[in-house]
């Protein structure tokens, strides 16, 4: 990333914060207890935050907050997220309230601090009205499509869209809109011949090529028009997601990776951990590694090699 725009993005960052003091600009030091440098260049992938307005709230036994400091610490620790730091939604805890995000955004300033750009996707637990009154403009990203955040992220091996699939009034599932979906072709249209990775909060409600469907009523409700957008088009390679706080990688029918981060917070089923996904962009593919809070969990550091279609 150019000195600049680190920069920049730290000016915007502090200016960009409504309501917010410096009390929460002290953050705990905490060791770094695997500080092994990560290649350069890559991405760091933290999804379903979930952090709430009091700091000390625990849920299934975690404390969102600290989880994240973890996460943060170790980004920085490992040299990781250095092409960019990407928040797949769920950001807030429940219901977006404001003290939610001033929350959020003082527990990642270390990363902006860190020279990381920082984008963030919404989540059903996210509201985008509060977001965008609290702290929208500390991030890069700008307005799309009927007032969505979408994104167009150029990179040297790939080209990342980030979505926007927080639909008003439905608590759980999610749909991007039309005008998202246009946006979204015509914006792969232009960029035909660099892989492009697709990014939302939800997962998609389509069979995978081993024929399942994971929990449809929660899923994306335009999940059928997103797949015929990404399908038709070579370029598209993969689809992020997070959501259902699973760590798994799947793959469409049509070879289209689908990755579906685990959540930074908590588990709804106790085999699956908690953590992050350090991201390394190749020409022929992209590089996973796994990163759980828990380092006895038996998928911590399991690494994952994407080849593209
Ligand atoms: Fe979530």
């Amino acid at each position: 990333m150019p000195l600049e725009l680190g920069i920049l993005n730290r000016r915007r960052f502090f200016a960009g914060i409504a309501g917010v003091g410096a009390s929460w600009l002290g953050q705990r030091a905490l060791s770094a207890a695997e500080a092994i440098k990560a290649p350069s260049g890559t991405w760091a992938l933290v999804s379903d935050t979930h952090i709430p307005s009091k700091l000390g709230e625990r849920h299934r036994g975690a404390c969102m907050a600290e989880n994240v400091e973890r996460v943060v610490s170790e980004i920085l620790s490992r040299d990781a997220g250095t092409g960019g730091v990407i928040v797949g939604g769920d950001c807030a805890r429940l219901y977006g309230h404001a003290d939610d995000y001033r929350n959020f955004a003082g527990l990642i300033e270390p990363l902006v601090h860190g020279r990381r750009e920082v984008h963030l996707l919404m989540g059903n637990h996210d509201n985008r009205n509060v977001f965008s009154r609290t702290c929208a403009t500390a991030f890069p990203d700008h307005e799309g499509p009927s007032g969505r955040r979408t994104a167009f992220l150029p990179s040297e091996h790939l080209n990342w869209f980030l979505l926007d699939s927080l639909e008003e009034g439905s608590p759980v599932a999610g749909r991007l809109g039309r005008d998202q979906l246009d946006w979204l072709a015509a914006a792969l249209d232009r960029h035909p011949d660099k892989p492009a990775v697709v990014m939302a909060h939800h997962h998609l409600k389509i069979r995978d090529e081993k024929g399942r469907v994971f929990q449809p009523m929660s899923a994306l409700r335009d999940s059928s028009e997103l797949h015929e957008v990404m399908k038709s088009r070579r370029q598209v390679k993969a689809y992020l997601y997070g959501h259902t706080h699973r760590w798994e990688i799947g793959r469409t029918r049509e070879g289209i990776h689908l990755v579906n981060l685990p959540s930074s917070a908590y588990v709804f089923d106790s085999s699956q951990p908690v953590g992050w996904v350090e991201a390394t962009a190749r020409e022929d593919g992209l590089e996973l590694e796994f990163r759980s809070l828990h380092s006895l969990h038996p998928s911590h550091r399991e690494r994952h090699r994407l080849k593209w279609r």
